[in-house]
């Protein structure tokens, strides 16, 4: 199994507003799609009411919740994260998608990251990514996109790939 956490976030690592993202970016959407299409994807209960249409279609939707009797259609439940990766261990690349809370308790186990670098700071944010220290990290892919009529911001999308554990 590879476990890639994948996000979007500002310069100070910002990444979620009154339990929404911190801004709405067509074309981060867009790559997250591609990138998580078809596989698996595990997120947070919180993460999971902020989507707005429900379970990401085309993916298999795994969410994480202490609630025993949390019920969604179309979705898995685990009571805990360890319960979900032991039963996925046979996949191959999984995808935790957020929020806060679970990207805290992956990052230490993650193998590679898929981040969004928006090029601006969202003071009113109140949800924040671990800080990552990437000296354990080796960046593989680097692509920046500039301002444009649906994207407000300067944004880059990066990947890196885990090298010291
Ligand atoms: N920009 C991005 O890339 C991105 C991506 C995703 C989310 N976000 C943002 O992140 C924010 C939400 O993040 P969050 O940290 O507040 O919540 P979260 O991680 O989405 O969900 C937290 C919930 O997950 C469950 N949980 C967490 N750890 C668990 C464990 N070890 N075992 C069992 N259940 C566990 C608990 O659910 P119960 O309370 O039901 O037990 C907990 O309340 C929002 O603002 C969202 O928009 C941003």
């Amino acid at each position: 199994m590879i476990l890639s956490i994948i996000a979007s976030l500002g310069e100070n690592n910002e990444n979620g507003k009154k339990n929404n993202l911190i801004c709405y970016l067509p074309k981060d959407l867009k790559h997250f799609r591609e990138i998580t299409l078809g596989h698996t994807i595990i997120m947070g209960r919180k993460t999971f009411y902020s989507l707005p249409n429900g379970p990401l279609f085309g993916r298999r939707n795994i969410i994480i919740s202490r609630n025993q009797n949390l019920k969604i259609k179309n979705a898995e439940i685990y009571t805990s994260l360890e319960t979900a990766l032991s039963i996925l261990s046979e996949l191959g690349e999984i995808f935790i998608i957020g929020g806060n809370q679970i990207y805290k308790q992956t990052l230490p186990i993650a193998n590679c990251l898929y981040l969004t670098k928006i090029h601006s700071t969202f003071p009113e944010a109140d949800s924040f990514f671990p800080t990552i220290n990437y000296k354990e990290w080796r960046e593989v892919k680097h692509e920046k996109h500039p301002i444009d009529e649906k994207t407000p911001y300067p944004i880059s999308f990066l990947k890196y790939e885990r090298i010291i554990n």
